[in-house]
């Protein structure tokens, strides 16, 4: 069984759904996850996390540099020996000694496709260009910003929809499904 601490900063939704298929679902007896970490000690995924029995941790990123922040983070998160960095609405640049040190570790979800946007916002990109359909990508994290080796694309209709909420409804819903399919198609082939 593979160890995935998983990052989030707000929400959590994705976080969630990764909960529910390593408890009851396809990463079952394959990931197993020792702690939800944020940086934000106000996000509502933390109570998420805590509500499923996780243990949390949170250290607030606020005022600190890249590089001081990330080596907290780093001995805050080392003791659990993870296999993995799953990073779920995490939403701080990680600092060039934390992506070395988990080289090929450290797993990120995009809500748009990396070869076509980067950065914030990926559904609002989406719906103001009036797009039929959008990509959500799973990657690796390389120094770069949204420029590590995709895992998988999966594509998102939009045909018809009115509105910004329309577009994040449909999105979450196919993150939440392909996330966890992805973690699966990661563990399976390296294990
Ligand atoms: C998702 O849209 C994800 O693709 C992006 O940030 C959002 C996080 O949502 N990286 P949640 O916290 O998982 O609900």
């Amino acid at each position: 069984m593979k160890k995935g601490i998983i990052f989030i900063s707000g929400r959590g939704s994705n976080m969630e759904s990764i909960l529910k298929e390593s408890r009851n679902g396809i990463l079952k007896g394959l990931l197993e996850i020792p702690l939800v970490f944020s940086n934000n000690p106000q996000a509502p995924g933390l109570k998420i996390a805590e509500e499923n029995g996780i243990k949390t941790a949170a250290i607030s990123s606020r005022g600190k540099s890249r590089e001081i922040f990330d080596k907290e983070v780093i001995q805050e998160i080392e003791k659990y020996l993870p296999d993995y960095i799953i990073l779920a609405g995490y939403m701080r640049i990680l600092s060039p000694e934390f992506i070395r040190k988990y080289q090929g570790k450290i797993i990120n979800i995009h809500p748009a496709d990396t070869r076509l946007h980067q950065g914030l916002n990926g559904y609002k990109w989406a719906f103001e260009n009036g797009l039929p359909e959008t990509k959500i990508t799973v990657h690796f994290v390389d120094e770069g910003l949204d420029t590590g080796e995709i895992i998988g694309l999966e594509k998102v209709d939009l045909s018809g929809v009115e509105s910004l909420e329309e577009v994040e409804k449909r999105g979450l819903a196919t993150e939440h499904r392909f996330y966890p399919e992805m973690l699966k198609k990661i563990i399976t082939n390296q294990s």
